[in-house]
């Protein structure tokens, strides 16, 4: 290998951090280009993508797949081999990636039979210097290895690699662009994401996600208002407003359009159920707080990441919060949003984590009583300020706290789901229970997935729901004609 390809990874440092711009994105509203002779060669070709991860890069495998059937193909029927195979990858943490690692080894063999199936690698993953390296030394069947800023040039990808013969890497470090008018097909008919901010500049201590997504940059309220109405137009019931901290929307605006205005004017458009996520406790206003409990169809259920209930850990992991700022800001969500869910995650084992700050974070859980908590054990990202820190803490030790945490938990969140019981909850009916059809399933306003007795001819629509039972993670029901 005699390709230079040291400039593609010039990643952000706390300082770079500090100083990335506060100006307002640069949106490109550019057309795609696909080449005629691609659009002919590909007519009918069958692709696959695979997407792991978080809901960011759920909407970017929508649009890898939009862009692929503009030029013609059309999904593979499981289980052929498709002649284009995408892996949609995460970066944040190490098991995440491991994982991947053993698909793109597996998919060696199909290479074999398929010599012609082009196979990529895209997502996260391919925005850390030490995976592409990787990929080049290790892995020659991998023919496209591109980043998540490097979506929109797939057509041109694939014309180097069918005519050109190429081998493909492309992934830039920049800050990122926003791109508009990019072609979708969006996985589900009822249910949609919607982008409304790109990126992070919240530099957690541990987290990869703003050296692979770039800076913060908004989308302009007018072009999130288009997408929202056409949806609205569409039929669609529910929209997720994606960010990995939708909180900081609008700050980076040339007019101030804090998310509190967005949620409103969103709201306002009429989708039945309307939700976002990720919020960072730091950027959560009180008026995003009354303006939650203000509209039906803003959904009462916020995911507000603690990660830790330990100031000096939440210092050290640059949360900008402490655990008492976070429990003021909880229970004012619980005061506006009673009967709503709150949900979190946390993470376990951080460099140098002490019994004591752990048992703070047990005793936050305990006091919070989550709906629901995601909890992960740390894993050092290369490249993030945590890495470097020493860590004293064995193996065992986080494995057995961890165990802890989440017993504490699921007692949480069974009581929580305790106060549905005999409740009537809307239920946006999604189809048959993949365990048993005669069974319909979906999710309540808060989120919780309920499976019921109900008639299939309601799939797609918002049925009311009498709780009859509580499982572990679930509700039970009875549809009711109110
Ligand atoms: N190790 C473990 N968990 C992590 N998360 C982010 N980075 C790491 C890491 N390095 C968790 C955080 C975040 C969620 C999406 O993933 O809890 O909120
Ligand atoms: Fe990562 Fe979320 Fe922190 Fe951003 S706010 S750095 S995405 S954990």
């Amino acid at each position: 290998m005699n390709k230079d390809y040291s400039s593609y990874f010039q990643l952000p440092n706390q300082k770079d951090a500090a100083r990335r711009s506060r100006t307002p994105a640069d949106i490109r509203r550019e057309p795609l280009v696909i080449s005629t002779e691609l659009r002919r060669f590909a007519h009918g070709k069958t692709y696959r993508i695979q997407t792991f991860g978080c809901q960011a890069n759920e909407r970017d495998g929508e649009t890898l797949a939009g862009i692929l059937e503009s030029i013609g193909y059309v999904p593979v029927v499981e289980p052929a081999i498709p002649d284009v195979w995408l892996l949609n990858t995460c970066a944040i943490r190490e098991n995440a990636e491991q994982r991947v690692f053993g698909l793109i080894g597996a998919a060696k063999q199909h290479k074999r039979t398929h010599p012609d199936m082009i196979f990529g690698v895209c997502g996260c993953m391919p925005q850390e210097e030490h995976v592409v390296l990787r990929l080049l030394e290790r892995y020659p069947h991998v023919d496209l290895i591109f980043g998540t800023h490097n979506i929109p040039r797939l057509p041109q990808f694939l014309h180097d690699a069918y005519f050109n013969k190429e081998r493909i890497v492309e992934v830039e470090s920049t800050e990122g662009v926003v791109f508009e008018d990019l072609p979708v097909r969006r996985d589900h008919t009822k249910k949609a994401w919607v982008n409304i901010i790109y990126g992070c500049d919240k530099f957690c201590t541990y987290c990869i996600v703003p050296y692979t997504r770039g800076k913060e940059r908004s989308r302009l309220p007018q072009d999130i208002l288009e997408e929202v109405r056409e949806l609205h137009a569409q039929g669609y019931q529910e929209i997720t407003l994606l960010g990995q901290n939708v909180n900081a929307y609008g700050k980076d605006l040339v007019s101030p359009y804090p998310f509190a205005s967005l949620l409103r004017d969103v709201a306002e458009v009429g989708i039945p159920r309307v939700r976002f996520m990720t919020s960072h406790p730091w950027d959560f206003s009180q008026e995003m707080v009354d303006t939650l409990a203000q509209y039906k169809n803003l959904m009462p259920a916020v995911h507000l990441p603690v990660q830790s209930g330990d100031d000096d850990i939440l210092r050290r992991m640059g949360r900008r919060y402490t655990a008492q700022s976070y429990l003021a800001l909880y229970h004012s969500l619980r005061l506006a949003l009673p009967q709503g869910s709150i949900t979190t995650d946390i993470i376990v084992g951080f460099p140098g984590e002490t019994e004591e700050q752990f048992n703070h974070t047990l005793a936050l859980v305990e006091q919070c009583q989550f709906d629901a908590a995601y909890t992960f054990l740390y894993s050092p990202r290369e490249g993030t300020p945590a890495a470097k820190m020493v860590d004293d803490v064995p193996l065992e030790v986080k494995k057995a706290r961890f165990q802890r945490l989440t017993k504490v938990v699921a007692t949480a969140a069974h009581q929580r789901n305790q106060a549905y019981l005999q409740r009537i909850v809307p239920v946006l009916v999604e189809g048959p229970s993949k365990r048993n059809p005669s069974i319909l399933s979906g999710y309540s306003d808060t989120n919780k997935l309920v499976n019921f007795k109900g008639d299939p001819a309601t799939i797609g629509t918002i049925v009311p729901v009498k709780i009859t039972a509580i499982k572990s993670w679930t509700l039970e029901g009875e549809m009711v004609h109110e």
